[in-house]
């Protein structure tokens, strides 16, 4: 097989494709002298939200940050008392951490066998009295089910937080991730479909109220300057990175655009296999942030795309509960069966908008190799 390198993802070829807009917008800010909370900030907050069809959003310092100042600011938990936050054994880590972060308990709870999302069936079986809020995640890019987590969240009277933090762009039965519940957070790390340079995030609701503290919460708990209503934090989403994210903004249908249609690539060129891929819901429309697949024989298959030159990582390969962390919050007698077994089968693959056709072919070739097609 023809040698090649195939990393998992190239943010340099990014860079290039928006580099004058990018220059341009660095330039806008370095000329203004204004850094933090200006009008950068407040037109990508005017336009995200725009995009999304939700009226008000939010800049912070990061997606963790968003879901923690989210759950704070919806007034569903108040710090220290124990109160719970149910979400997702599958995800980042950063989604428990900002539950507790919030100063409430994150219970965890096993996902769908098929699509890896949150299993809705089982969450009611998590809910006690302490329980105050659902935290689930729209893993991949793709959505969790969302109608029925609201559901059975409004039949138990608690609050709902999404986190979108990988699905900017998503969309089910034609609404964006994103706008279902009271609020969301969404993570511009770097890697994301519409990534800064650096850490930043975003908090969207249609809760004008959840707003104006998020805002408060977000610059120290001020209500105007040096007057401090709140105990609050330092987390704000710079000028710099706000000018970046509107240089992105622009191109984010394009570019998710770009990614399905890679993604279909792989779906058919690996039909047949055994891989199993992540079906895709009726009426949603992923964003494809991550395209995983799955197999037993996951290491095998990952040192074989290894000695073929292409980079794989694997999300998530240690359940939350699992995680030295989270132990503790782990409920006398839960398991995690389906979380684990999928944490051993899970590999993902390079996709992103600036993958070369090549480069596509490349990785078509090994896989289909590995698997003797
Ligand atoms: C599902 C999920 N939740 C939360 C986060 C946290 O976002 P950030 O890294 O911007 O704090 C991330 C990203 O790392 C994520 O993928």
């Amino acid at each position: 097989m023809i040698s090649m390198q195939v990393p998992f993802l190239d943010l340099k070829r990014e860079a290039a494709i928006h580099r004058t807009g990018l220059e341009k917008a660095l330039a806008r800010v370095m000329a203004r002298g204004w850094y933090i909370l200006g009008p950068e900030l407040e037109a990508l907050e005017q336009e995200f939200a725009g995009m999304l069809g939700v009226p008000y959003a939010a800049g912070v310092a990061s997606g963790t940050d968003a879901l923690t100042l989210a759950l704070e600011a919806s007034g569903a938990v108040v710090p220290g008392r124990g109160e719970e936050v149910v979400t997702t054994a599958l995800t980042a880590a950063f989604t428990a951490l900002a539950v507790w972060r919030a100063g409430a308990i994150p219970r965890f709870v096993d996902v769908d066998p098929a699509t890896l999302q949150i299993d809705a069936s089982r969450i009611e079986a998590c809910v006690g009295e302490k329980t105050r809020a659902i935290l689930p995640v729209h893993l991949y890019g793709h959505a969790c089910d969302i109608v029925a987590v609201l559901e059975l969240a409004q039949r138990n009277h608690l609050t709902v937080i999404e986190d979108a933090c990988q699905a900017h762009g998503s969309r089910l039965e034609e609404t964006a991730v994103g706008a279902f519940a009271q609020a969301s957070a969404f993570s511009f790390y770097p890697t994301k479909n519409m990534g800064a340079f650096g850490d930043a995030g975003m908090i969207l609701t249609r809760d004008h109220d959840l707003l104006l503290r998020v805002r408060k919460l977000r610059h120290g708990g001020q209500n105007r300057a040096q007057h401090h209503e709140l105990l609050g934090y330092c987390s704000r989403l710079d000028e710099l990175q706000a000018a970046v994210l509107r240089c992105k903004l622009p191109d984010l249908e394009e570019r998710n655009e770009i990614r399905r249609r890679l993604a279909a690539r792989y779906d058919e060129a690996f039909s047949g296999l055994d891989l199993l891929r992540l079906p895709v819901s009726r009426g949603l429309l992923p964003n494809r942030h991550l395209y995983p697949v799955r197999t037993p024989r996951r290491d095998e298959l990952r040192r074989f795309l290894k000695e073929c030159g292409i980079e794989t990582l694997v999300h998530y390969p240690v359940p939350l509960p699992s995680q030295p962390a989270f132990r503790r919050f782990v409920l006398p007698g839960q398991e995690f069966p389906v979380a684990q077994k999928a944490a051993q089968e899970l590999l993902s693959l390079p996709l992103y908008p600036e993958l070369q056709e090549e480069e596509l072919q490349h990785v078509i070739r090994a896989v289909r190799r590995f698997f003797k097609a």
